[in-house]
C-alpha cells in the first residue's frame, strides 16, 4: 500500500497518540471498537468459534466442565495438553501464549503466582520480566532455585492464570472461578510440601478469602491441604520497596520450615 506524506504523517500522530494513552503492542490486526462491543450479549466462549479481535466474556463454570477437563489429567504433560486445548477462558484469545511452568516439578516449594505479564506471554514461561527477575534473586537469597536439579534446591512455579490478561489488569472472579479446577490439578499432581502463595490472587483463590497478603502473611496457612505461606508480589516490591523487610521475613520463614526437612 502506498501513502501520501500527509497519509504518512497522520498516520504516524495517531500511533504516537495512542502510544501515549498507554498502547504497549499491537495484538490484532483490525480496530476493536470496545463501547460499540459493550453493548454485545456476552458470548459463551466455550462453544463460540475462534475470533481473535472479538470481545467475549468467560462464563463461570457451574457445570464443573474444567473441574472434569482437570479431573481426567494424570500427569503435567496432559494438564498442559488440557490447558492448550482449552477455549472456555476468554483471555486465551489475546494471548500469544499458554504460560504453564517453569522449574522442576519435583521441587519441594511450588511457587503459585497471578498471570502472564507481557515478557511471559512472549517467551511463555512464567515470572522472567522484571518482576521475575526479582523473585530469583529473592529465592536465591534462601538458597533455591528455578533452575537447581536438586530437589531440596528447587523451585516449581506457575500461576493462577495461564493467559496474560489485557493491559496486565487483574484477574476477574469468573477467570478465577474457571480456571481454579486446573490449578487445584496442577497441585496435585506436582505434590509439594508447600506452597508459596505470591500477590493477591493466588491467595484469594486457594485461601478462599478476600483478604489481601497484607493481612495473610507471617503465618503458615493451609491451601490445598499443604501448608502455605502468603507473600508480596514482587512487582509491588518494586513499587514498594518498604515492604521489602516483610518479604524478606516471610522468605525466612519459608526457609526454616525448609530446613526442618
Ligand atoms: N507476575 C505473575 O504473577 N506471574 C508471572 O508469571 C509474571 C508476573
Amino acid at each position: 500500500m502506498t501513502m501520501e506524506p500527509h497519509e504518512y504523517h497522520e498516520a504516524l500522530a495517531q500511533l504516537a497518540w495512542q502510544v501515549e494513552l498507554g498502547a504497549d503492542e499491537a495484538i490484532g490486526v483490525v480496530a476493536v471498537d470496545r463501547y460499540e462491543e459493550k453493548t454485545k450479549p456476552a458470548v459463551v466462549a466455550k462453544t463460540v468459534e475462534k475470533q481473535p479481535d472479538a470481545v467475549v466474556e468467560t462464563p463461570p463454570d457451574p457445570s464443573g466442565v474444567t473441574a472434569e477437563l482437570a479431573a481426567g489429567c494424570g500427569d503435567l504433560e496432559a494438564l498442559r495438553a488440557a490447558l492448550e486445548g482449552f477455549d472456555g477462558c476468554a483471555l486465551k484469545r489475546g494471548a500469544r501464549n499458554t504460560v504453564f511452568s517453569d522449574g522442576n516439578p519435583a521441587a519441594r516449594v511450588m511457587i503459585i503466582g497471578e498471570a502472564p505479564g507481557r515478557d511471559e506471554d512472549i517467551q511463555g514461561k512464567p515470572f522472567i520480566g522484571r518482576s521475575g527477575q526479582l523473585l530469583d534473586k529473592m529465592l536465591a537469597a534462601i538458597g533455591l532455585s528455578r533452575n537447581a536439579e536438586a530437589p531440596e534446591d528447587a523451585v516449581y512455579i506457575t500461576n493462577v492464570l495461564p493467559w496474560r490478561p489485557p493491559q496486565n489488569r487483574d484477574p476477574l472472579d469468573e477467570e478465577k472461578a474457571v480456571m481454579k479446577p486446573f490449578l487445584m490439578r496442577h497441585i496435585e499432581l506436582v505434590k509439594p510440601q508447600v506452597l508459596l502463595l505470591v500477590g493477591n490472587p493466588s491467595n484469594q483463590v486457594l485461601l478462599e478469602t478476600n483478604q489481601g497478603v497484607t493481612r495473610l502473611r507471617g503465618q503458615w496457612r493451609e491451601a490445598a491441604g499443604i501448608p502455605a505461606l502468603s507473600i508480596f508480589h514482587p512487582a509491588y516490591l518494586l513499587r514498594t520497596p518498604a515492604k521489602k523487610r516483610e518479604a524478606w521475613a516471610d522468605l525466612l520463614m519459608l526457609k526454616a520450615r525448609l530446613d526442618e526437612g
